[in-house]
């Protein structure tokens, strides 16, 4: 749970809300934010990191302990050039402007993607962030980075089957925890909840393996408006919910 009590004071101040380990956010509906105002779909991108940076802050203060956020997903590669162009130059810049302040917020952050198709430069970066953040002990951010949980699973396959050729591994001694640990996330506990804004109700290929018991928030806010009222409201469904893993209704003692 919340690593640092005395920081997730707000969560305190209410008592009846549970708060989730892990939280991941499909962040959706830049572009029809944009175009609702007559902007360009860049400026409702510009406008997701604004919210996104809140969520980290939101996070920090109700002592959420990890938060995995979908930025750019292996299948956003079909969309025209300069979109793409400009989402990785926002990842630069977000890193540019954010990471000092992240640093001194103790937020430990991984970006966990495919590294294909990225250029060296932006590679590069992506270790510097990892490595300078890698000793924070605060909220641990995953940004999914050219993400794909089809891709995930193809790519841990191929690690499990490498170790089998190589007479590592038996067929037999694969379990569920041998994919696990082969999947980006290796050592993260599973998302408790996952939201998703704009009003869409589907995974489109976020955290397919470890989603397999999260609980689904959806909410019609595009992701740029996203603020505390929307994460209270949130949180608070989250709070209703009854987590059941195929068992029965947890009865009072
Ligand atoms: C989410 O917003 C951000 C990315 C997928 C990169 P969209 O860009 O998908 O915005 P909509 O869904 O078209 O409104
Ligand atoms: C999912 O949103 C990916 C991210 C939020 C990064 P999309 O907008 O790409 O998903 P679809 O196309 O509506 O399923
Ligand atoms: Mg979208």
């Amino acid at each position: 749970m919340s690593s640092d009590p005395a920081i997730a004071s707000k969560a305190k101040e209410r008592p009846g809300l549970r708060i989730p380990e892990h939280v991941g956010v499909i962040m959706d509906g830049n572009g029809r934010w944009a175009a609702a105002r007559g902007r360009p779909r860049t400026e409702g991108h510009v406008a997701g990191v604004r919210a996104l940076r809140r969520l980290v802050q939101l996070c920090i203060d109700y002592g959420v302990a990890h938060l995995t956020v979908y930025s750019f997903s292996s299948e956003n590669w079909s969309r025209p050039p300069e979109e793409v162009q400009f989402i990785f130059a926002l990842l630069r810049r977000f890193v540019a402007s954010d990471l000092e302040k992240l640093i001194r917020n103790n937020v430990r952050v991984r970006i966990i993607g495919s590294r294909q198709g990225l250029d060296p430069s932006l590679i590069r970066l992506i270790d510097e962030v990892e490595a300078r953040t890698a000793l924070n002990t605060g909220l641990r951010l995953m940004v999914a980075f050219n993400y794909g949980g089809k891709a995930e699973l193809t790519e841990a396959t191929r690690r499990i089957a490498r170790a089998v050729a190589a007479g590592e591994l038996r067929p037999e001694d694969i379990t569920e925890a041998t994919i696990t640990r082969s999947l980006y996330t290796a050592g993260v506990p599973d998302p408790d909840l996952i939201l998703r804004t704009s009003g869409e109700q589907r995974f489109s290929n976020f955290l397919l393996w470890q989603g397999a018991y999260s609980e689904l928030v959806f909410v019609d806010d595009y992701w740029p408006d996203f603020d505390e009222d929307t994460f209270l409201r949130v949180l608070e469904q989250y709070s209703l919910r009854e987590r059941r893993y195929g068992g029965l209704e947890a009865k009072a003692p």
